[in-house]
């Protein structure tokens, strides 16, 4: 490293309101080690650390406040339901959502693309109908539509993408037709961290009558959202991407869209009146709510959405805008390495290849030197065959990473030189 980059490595970013360290020390396991080296977590898009403050909340509940929600009419009961709700009217700010019963409580983004698929799609979806998936998406935004698609006879095309990892915008508007019923799309790609243009392919899709799905899980941890401003008919997200617990997740889906799916699952919480031989649903959300929700998740998940907004997304995408362009910049400069996504405005994701490594072994040696990235194919099969990969290393950032942490990236790929030269 030179003395430029050095001292680049070194600066503090001029961010009012943005304190790294002081987010860091929120965050205790970043101060462990690993193989004897300080940690350098570089795997926030597989699941990002918790700050204290969720932590707490999660004791807080279980310690003072702790029952079942929505089911009892004792003190702590509608103690615990009050959070439970207060927490969902939190995901309603963070998401500009006017009406909170648009947002239902799922146990990740995966069961939220799942609940679309199954109880919008399904009841929906005839033989000859058109579902446009991209591909860039994560197998939870694939799998679900191919298993609707067997179930109703509708017909799944690809979106195609440019070598750099953008949407191919043009390839895009001319798929539309009037069989096109359904858009799925992620906002950023898991492993590539492209932002895809929904500002203009939503409108397209409305345009021709289709319903769109946004896969929110990598968007959320990384950029303001106005949901009825992006207008997508569906969005799920995970917590425990967005620095909330696992185990909980969020499906937002129009008023009218949840008025007319049928449940998801029966169960006690989600009915009106039960008899022997049929039964009647509450509305949205408790409707696709049945069983006992993950309540201390979902107050947690509040109290992460929190952490973040007092932070302010804007200044945490400035900050992980800032990593990954660094992160590339310094990436770029070494022989060995191909970079994968190379798409304007990417977020918080850098995925790459060395030459005459795999992968899984460029994860295993850099581990060693206590870097932590993912290696694989990241549940994007489609997109590694698209690249002509089998897999990438992937260095994903949260707001608490720093330059400096990039370098022990880049100083720990020295050892794959070695080991391969
Ligand atoms: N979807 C998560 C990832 O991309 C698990 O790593």
């Amino acid at each position: 490293m030179n003395a430029t980059t050095e001292t680049l490595a070194n600066q503090t970013l001029a961010r009012p309101n943005f304190d790294v360290d002081k987010i860091r020390a929120d965050f205790p396991i970043l101060s462990r080690e690993v193989y004897g080296k300080p940690l350098v977590f570089l795997d926030s898009a597989a699941s990002a650390m918790k700050p204290r403050q969720v932590v707490d909340t999660i004791r807080d509940v279980y310690e003072n406040d702790y029952s079942n929600v929505h089911r009892g009419i004792h003190y702590l009961s509608q103690r615990c339901t009050d959070r439970f709700e207060a927490a969902r009217e939190t995901v309603a700010r963070f998401l500009k959502v006017k009406d909170s019963d648009n947002l239902i409580f799922t146990k990740g983004a995966t069961e939220g693309l799942n609940l679309v698929a199954q109880c919008y799609a399904r009841s929906t979806l005839k033989p000859g109908d058109e579902i446009l998936i991209s591909e860039l998406e994560h197998h939870s935004n694939i799998v679900p539509w191919q298993m609707v698609a067997q179930a109703t006879g509708a017909v799944i095309k690809a979106i195609p993408i440019l070598d750099d990892g953008q949407i191919d915008l043009e390839a895009y508007l001319a798929l539309l037709n009037e069989r096109t019923k359904i858009v799925a799309i992620t906002q950023v790609s898991n492993a590539l961290g492209t932002v895809t243009p929904l500002a203009q392919m939503i409108p397209a899709a409305h345009a021709v009558g289709a319903k769109v799905v946004v896969d929110g899980c990598q968007a959320t941890p990384h950029m303001a959202l106005d949901l009825p401003a992006m207008d997508c008919d569906f969005f799920a997200f995970s917590g425990h991407k967005v620095y909330g617990p696992n185990g909980i997740g969020v499906l937002y889906g129009k008023p009218e869209l949840l008025a007319a799916m049928p449940p998801y699952q029966g169960g006690g919480e989600m009915i009106d009146f039960v008899s022997i031989t049929e039964s009647t649903y509450k509305d949205a959300p408790h409707k696709f709510e049945a069983g006992t929700p993950p309540i201390v998740e979902a107050i947690a998940l509040g109290t992460a959405i929190d952490y973040v907004t007092e932070i302010g997304l804007e200044a945490i995408a400035a900050h992980e805008h800032d990593l990954v362009e660094y992160a590339m910049d310094q990436l770029a400069q070494i022989p060995e390495v191909t970079l994968h996504g190379t798409a304007p405005g990417k977020a918080s994701i850098v995925s790459f290849t060395w030459k005459g490594a795999h992968a899984h072994d460029v994860g295993t040696i850099i581990d060693r030197a206590g870097v932590a990235v993912r290696v694989g194919h990241h549940c994007a099969q489609p997109l590694m065959d698209r690249l002509g990969v089998a897999s990438t290393a992937r260095a994903s950032f949260g707001m608490y990473n720093t330059r400096a942490e990039v370098d022990r990236l880049v100083r720990s790929l020295d050892d794959v030189r070695t080991i391969f030269a």
